[in-house]
């Protein structure tokens, strides 16, 4: 039986609950923007929408505090400049709810080693880098952000689904154990643009964490680095600009056309039949220059004053907390806690 407590409903109908995380590190771009952030703002009238900036998450790898706690207001900007409506959706800091914590320490101790050995994210990433125990446990605190909102939609990239599958285990293994206490939720792939590839390479996803300068286009990159990066993007030696997936470079500049403008494949492919790459990625820059503009604008304007984001976060948290507060009581009750 679900007992949440009900921020928003349409008519009779309670909507769906949709919750994401993105982490407040590295340059958000548009990747990120394509792949999670475009679908959460045209999808937020439909469902009853909560936003998480992941800092515990962040500091699974070592951040420098003045530049983590900028970064969390960055982001929060640029969700609200790119069109994240607070009266369809709650953004909020995680730390500043201390139940994800709380709630990860409970999943931990109910969670097979066997299982978070297998998430492949921590596997490739300890092969690089020296890791830490909370980048082998950063599955089981997303499955608390997940968990403590009764979350029906799961919205991510494809990266992220082996972890949104974890957290219905999970789930499932709590409410077999306690009782029926977890609701189990759905992962949501976007179909296309799920992953945005890097300019420089395009065999490998754009990232956050890739410093190269023209890895990725950042939001709020001026028109000059916008071009620039755009004029520069890695494709291939042939010429037909169609997409075909066989041909990574250009593929992936077509699907950020794509995505941008909304106009069919079909009709892409004939506005440059005839026409070279350097033609088609003047316009691409075009589309991206003009296709940021709006949320840069709104950007300048929301961060002008620094204290109004931080603000708009305290507000997002303390709408939310006791929904979290409630699940966790319940979570703590059934364990015998307290
Ligand atoms: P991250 O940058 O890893 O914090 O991811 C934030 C959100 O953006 C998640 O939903 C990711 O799956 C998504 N995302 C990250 N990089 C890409 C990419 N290159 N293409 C599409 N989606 C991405
Ligand atoms: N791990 C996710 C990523 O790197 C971010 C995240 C944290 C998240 N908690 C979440 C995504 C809960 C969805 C739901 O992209």
């Amino acid at each position: 039986m679900q007992t949440g407590i009900v921020l928003e409903t349409k008519g009779a109908t309670m909507k769906k609950r949709v919750l994401s995380g993105i982490q407040p590190t590295g340059n958000i771009h548009i990747g990120n923007y394509l792949g999670a952030i475009k679908h959460w703002i045209t999808s937020q009238a439909e469902f009853d929408n909560i936003f998480c900036i992941v800092d515990l998450h962040a500091i699974t790898v070592t951040q420098n505090p003045k530049i983590l706690k900028s970064k969390i207001r960055e982001l929060a900007g640029l969700l609200f400049a790119a069109g994240i409506d607070r009266k369809l959706s709650h953004v909020f800091v995680q730390s500043h709810i201390s139940a994800h914590a709380e709630l990860t320490w409970i999943l931990n101790c109910l969670t097979p080693m066997g299982w978070m050995q297998r998430m492949t994210q921590f596997k490739e990433k300890s092969q690089k880098e020296q890791v830490n125990v909370g980048l082998f446990d950063y599955p089981a605190l997303m499955a608390a952000d997940i968990l403590l909102y009764e979350t029906d939609l799961v919205p991510v990239g494809e990266d992220q689904k082996q972890h949104v599958e974890l957290a219905r285990d999970i789930a499932q293994r709590f409410n077999s154990i306690y009782g029926e206490t977890f609701k189990i939720p759905e992962p949501v792939i976007p179909e296309t643009g799920a992953r945005i590839m890097g300019l420089d390479d395009p065999t490998k996803k754009m990232s956050k964490s890739e410093t190269q300068q023209g890895h990725a286009i950042h939001l709020l990159d001026s028109p000059d680095v916008i071009r620039s990066k755009t004029m520069g993007a890695v494709t291939d030696s042939l010429r037909e600009i169609r997409f075909d997936e066989n041909r990574p470079g250009i593929y992936n500049l077509l699907v950020i056309y794509e995505l941008f403008t909304g106009i069919s494949r079909a009709e892409i492919e004939a506005r440059f039949e005839g026409k070279g790459y350097a033609d088609f990625k003047k316009d691409l820059a075009d589309v991206i220059i003009e296709g940021l503009k709006p949320l840069q604008s709104r950007y300048r304007d929301l961060t002008a004053d620094e204290s109004y984001i931080d603000s708009l976060l305290v507000e997002g948290a303390s709408k939310i907390r006791p929904i979290a507060e409630k699940i966790l009581t319940t979570v703590k009750d059934k364990v015998g806690l307290g």
